[in-house]
């Protein structure tokens, strides 16, 4: 049997974002507990969104204390706060890491004694009510069964997913990812991008999962580089939000893989945006397991214009693709600048890769990885890096 899991709700458009009020009332609310980044805080927004609330006889409090990828002290505050508040439902306006901090809690809101490590294992997980509207393009959170909190003590990135996780319901609206500055725009496209290719070569995927990833992929490829280079452009960006969604379905009830598991420590580790760090190795994870997935890499090289007869022609061009966005976007510099240089990598490199063998996304890959692969992979990476501190004339 296959199955699909997604939210109940979606909601798409310019201006969509002022339906909150509306979804929240079809889902029995009436005190709002916002959790939001520093957009919503903005004006217009904020009266906007205010008088938004008042007309539909809603009252709200307010979270905006997040400042970078959520942590467990953050979700600690904001559960103290939610608590005071005593609000009926959750909404989260910001991007991965406020619907992240959302979701989580949602769920211990509700459920006292739920934690990150117990959410995986519980038969029914109860929640309070959950509306996400994103504001990058994306991780795909709004549609996803994932939270990913940073456990404050031991810096690592924990990642639980449950099917009752999934938000109620997603609101997309372009006019909110505007003001996304380029680099952003970039290392969440990319992240996006890696979650539907990841999703449709993983031994998970199903033809439900696959329609998501090709369709998913097929709008970021075209899609990206507008919104990268004209920001403004609301077609493109609705455009991009619709592919995050896609791919974040995708990748929910397919799984993410090798890139996702590579990367986790690795942006833990040196504090590296989340869709920096994937993109980063996101070239050397394709190599590594293009030839076991050429057929499905092939379909990916076709959504992104690849008109070669070959089908292995197709997969390669895939890769030649990852390359030239990575090079158009500044990725290898960009992340260059978060290491301090090869020897801290080489001294973090074993716990690194233990923590990626021992997270999701290794087991779904078509050529399970093993700790000489990782590895190999990594080193690739800092040959990569080293070459690009040389050409900035930075000595590391
Ligand atoms: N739950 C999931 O399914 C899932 C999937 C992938 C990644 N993640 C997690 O999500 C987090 C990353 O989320 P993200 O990539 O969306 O970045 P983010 O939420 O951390 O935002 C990146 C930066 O952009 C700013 N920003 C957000 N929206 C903006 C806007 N419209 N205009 C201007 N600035 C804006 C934020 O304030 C922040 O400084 C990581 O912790 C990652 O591990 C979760
Ligand atoms: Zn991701």
């Amino acid at each position: 049997m296959k199955e699909l899991c997604l939210p109940r709700r979606l909601k798409v458009g310019a201006g969509s974002f002022y339906k909150v009020g509306e979804v929240a009332k079809e889902l029995h609310a009436s005190h709002l507990f916002i959790v939001c980044g520093s957009l919503l805080m903005r004006e217009p927004f904020l009266s906007q969104f205010k008088g938004m609330l008042s007309r539909q006889g809603l009252t709200a409090d307010f979270f905006s204390g997040i400042k970078g990828e959520p942590t467990t002290e953050e979700l600690n505050e904001a559960l103290k706060q939610l608590k005071q508040s005593g609000a009926d439902c959750i909404v989260a306006v910001g991007g991965g890491s406020v619907i992240d901090l959302a979701k989580a809690l949602s769920v211990m809101g509700l459920v006292e004694e739920a934690t990150l490590d117990s959410i995986p294992g519980m038969r029914v997980l109860e929640r309070l009510p959950l509306i996400a509207v994103p504001t990058t393009a994306g991780t795909g959170s709004e549609a996803s069964r994932v939270t990913v909190i940073t456990e404050r003590e031991s810096q690592v990135k924990k990642n639980p997913g449950h099917e009752g996780m999934v938000p109620d319901a997603a609101i997309l609206d372009p006019v909110l990812t505007v003001s996304l500055p380029k680099h952003v725009t970039a290392y969440t496209g990319l992240d996006a991008l890696a979650h539907a290719m990841e999703a449709y070569v993983s031994r998970k995927a199903t033809p439900l999962s696959d329609h998501f990833a090709l369709e998913a992929v097929r709008l970021i490829g075209k899609w990206l580089p507008e919104a990268y280079e004209n920001g403004e452009d609301l077609e493109a960006r609705e455009m991009m939000l619709l592919g995050s969604y896609y791919a974040g379905v995708a990748f929910s009830n397919a799984s993410t893989n090798l890139a996702h598991a590579a990367a986790r420590p690795l942006g833990a580790r040196f504090h590296i945006p989340h869709g920096l760090s994937v993109a980063l190795l996101m070239p050397y994870v394709i190599e590594f397991g293009l030839e076991a997935a050429a057929e499905r890499y092939a379909d990916i090289g076709h959504m992104l214009g690849g008109n070669q007869e070959q089908s292995l022609k197709k997969a390669e061009y895939v890769l030649e693709r990852v390359r030239e966005f990575n090079d158009r976007f500044n990725i290898l510099q960009e992340g260059s600048a978060y290491i301090p240089d090869g020897e801290a990598f080489i001294n973090v490199m074993p716990t690194l890769i233990q923590n990626a063998m021992s997270g999701n996304g290794i087991l779904t890959n078509k050529t399970v990885p093993d700790e000489r692969d990782i590895e190999r992979i990594y080193l690739q990476l800092l040959t990569s890096l080293k070459e690009e501190w040389r050409m900035s004339g930075i000595q590391k």
